[in-house]
């Protein structure tokens, strides 16, 4: 289940590792202007990541696309369970960093990152409602959302494997911004094509107040696929991650 909030901490910690493709660059923990490092890191590796970067296990990101997955909300606001197949996202690319910092002592990260747009798209099962709005039936949307502004915070701690130090991550929090939104079903309740005009005009009347019920639930899968994404990103020893210049 990855998602916007995984990739970022993926060119994260491939901008400080040492035994990784030569485009990306090296930050080394003991710089006094690491974060500025890991900002212009961010911005020179943007032309690869369209494709992923192989050896971080970071997956294509432009287009980026989940499968499958599953969310599931409960409260008076929004109260559904989707299936989404395809989950497709675009733009993902087009990320502009804002804030890095790196606290060693507490081995935790903290950063921003802004969106001016993301469209996305996918084939949805999906039965509950949205204020109040009842959603219900096969079919496929497209969504777009923006200006979106995610803050990251990963806390870790160390673990010790035969004689080797590394990073484990112990929580990871995705505050999102998102901006406004535009929805656009197809095909639900069983293709009765008023139900969904209406549906789909209730909810772009409303954007605000349905971005508000729903951003929760990608708040949550941000940080999972950011633990997702940690799994992978931590194979690697803590000092291969984060070199020392000496
Ligand atoms: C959510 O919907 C289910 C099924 O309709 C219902 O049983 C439950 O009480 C609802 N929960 C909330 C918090 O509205
Ligand atoms: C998902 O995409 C693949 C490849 O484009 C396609 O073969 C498949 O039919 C799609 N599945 C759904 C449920 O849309």
């Amino acid at each position: 289940m990855y998602s916007v909030g995984s990739i970022i901490l993926f060119l994260v910690g491939s901008s400080f590792s040492n035994n990784l493709p030569s485009y990306i660059p090296r930050c080394y923990l003991d710089d006094p202007k690491l974060n500025e490092c890991v900002l212009r890191a961010f911005n020179e590796i943007r032309p690869y990541v369209n494709n992923g970067i192989e050896e971080i296990g970071l997956p294509p990101l432009n287009p980026f696309v989940v499968s499958k997955l599953t969310v599931q909300q409960e409260w008076s606001l929004a109260n559904y369970t989707l299936t989404a197949t395809n989950y497709t996202i675009e733009g993902l690319n087009n990320y502009d960093i804002k804030e890095f910092r790196y606290d060693p002592e507490t081995m935790t990260f903290r950063f921003k990152i802004e969106f001016h747009f993301l469209p996305m798209s996918a084939s949805v099962e999906i039965d509950g409602h949205v204020i109040h709005i009842p959603i219900k039936g096969k079919g496929f949307v497209r969504v777009a959302y923006g200006p979106i502004s995610a803050i990251f915070e990963v806390k870790g701690d160390m673990k010790k494997l035969k004689g080797i130090e590394y990073y484990t991550t112990k929580k990871a929090n995705v505050g999102l911004d998102m901006g406004d939104g535009s929805f656009n079903f197809e095909g639900l309740f069983d293709n009765n094509q008023l139900l969904v005009r209406t549906t789909n005009e209730m909810l772009n009347a409303n954007s605000a107040m349905v971005m508000k019920a729903i951003t929760p639930a990608y708040e949550k899968l941000a940080a999972k696929g950011v633990m997702r994404f940690m799994k992978t990103l931590t194979k690697i020893p803590y000092h291969q991650l984060f070199p020392s210049s000496r």
